[in-house]
């Protein structure tokens, strides 16, 4: 079977160390070393002024919520991964859903304008599968309207934008350590910020809200990692350049063997540094795309309906929003596997039983 993913694992030996390291200290979890020094090794690597390690993607999202004190309504995209919506819904604000640019598969900034009323804090976005969002158009609308903004980077390690890390944009970026993702730390988030407040804000929110032994800053949550986390991090982050590399090649080798079969791609503009985490393939109806599913399965290769279903059709979503682009591409998209581990002679394989189909 080809996965649709296989996480990277460093050597065995190099994490059994850290191990041993952990076992002598004795310090699992609470800041401990390991987690400060992945900490600053992040923030040196990718030039940023603070970062905060936390348990997942997902807390991260939660957390920049809290940390900005957003209310009411957080302008959003209906085509990113449910954790996006899940924790607006879940910290009591109200997405409105603002359709995506059917090539860059990001929210429209130019539909954003006329959905901003008196009750909207907050812009959302994410920068989907890792092709950046047109953050000048959208940094500019959110000053004139007195909006805060916040990106969803999950998919976007080691992505920079006119010479500097994606994750510096916004009032906060977070992003996704999960197993699954470009780099990771099993499970793991973080948040980025260039503002000493929200940092400091962020610290509070992600430990109980202490601030001190025996004082309570106000009302926290537990979002911390642990040591044996961190220690995956630390041991990934020096295989990155290698795993991009890769990536970067089978990610041309599948876009060469596609590209006049009749299938649509995301359009990656040219103007920053990419990471090429996902090979999505646009099909022409979501009856082609089943078809593909069930051939590619039977030939043993896993495929995954990533990002469906478009977000503003959520059970949980009161206030229904017209998104059609969104609609129509979550249902015609689907990943193809996509990993280090993955070979070029797996991808032309993969390549040859979509040519069948089609
Ligand atoms: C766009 C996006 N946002 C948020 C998340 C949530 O991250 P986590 O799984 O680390 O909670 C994911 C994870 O898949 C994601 O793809």
């Amino acid at each position: 079977m080809i996965p649709i993913n296989r996480p990277f694992l460093p050597p065995k030996e190099e994490y059994i160390k850290f191990v041993k390291e952990i076992w002598e200290r004795n310090w699992l979890t609470n800041n401990g070393p390991l987690v400060i020094k992945l900490e600053n090794e992040l923030v040196d690597i990718l030039n940023l002024k603070h970062l905060k390690y936390v348990s997942n993607g997902t807390i991260a999202l939660q957390i920049a919520i809290k940390a900005l004190d957003l209310k009411g309504d957080i302008i959003t995209t209906p085509f990113s991964y449910v954790a996006t919506t899940s924790s607006i819904v879940w910290e009591g604000c109200n997405p409105v859903f603002v359709d995506i640019n059917e090539s860059s598969l990001n929210i429209d900034p130019d539909k954003i304008e006329k959905f901003i009323t008196p009750n909207t804090s907050a812009i959302l976005a994410t920068h989907v599968f890792g092709n950046i969002c047109e953050v000048n158009k959208i940094s500019e609308i959110a000053n004139r309207y007195g909006l805060k903004v916040i990106y969803d980077a999950a998919h976007a390690f080691g992505i920079e934008f006119n010479g500097k890390s994606i994750f510096s944009y916004g009032d906060i970026s977070t992003t996704s350590f999960h197993s699954t993702k470009l780099f990771h730390t099993i499970e793991g988030g973080a948040l980025v910020t260039n503002d000493n407040n929200i940092d400091n804000r962020i610290g509070l929110l992600r430990n109980f809200g202490h601030d001190g032994p025996d004082n309570f800053s106000g009302v926290g949550i537990n979002g911390k990692n642990s040591e044996f986390h961190a220690a995956m991090g630390l041991l990934n982050l020096n295989y990155i350049e290698q795993i991009i590399e890769k990536r970067k090649i089978l990610y041309t080798t599948y876009l060469r063997l596609l590209k006049d079969v009749g299938l649509g791609f995301q359009v990656i503009q040219n103007d920053f540094k990419y990471n090429y985490s996902y090979f999505p393939i646009i099909c022409q109806s979501e009856k082609q795309l089943l078809s593909l599913v069930e051939y590619l399965s039977s030939k043993k290769i896993n495929t995954r309906r990533y990002f469906y279903p478009s977000l503003s059709s959520l059970n949980y979503i009161v206030d229904k929003q017209y998104t059609p682009i969104s609609d129509s591409i979550s249902k015609r998209i689907l990943c193809l596997p996509l990993f280090y581990d993955l070979t070029q002679d797996e991808v032309v394989f993969i390549c040859d039983k979509i040519k069948e189909v089609l």
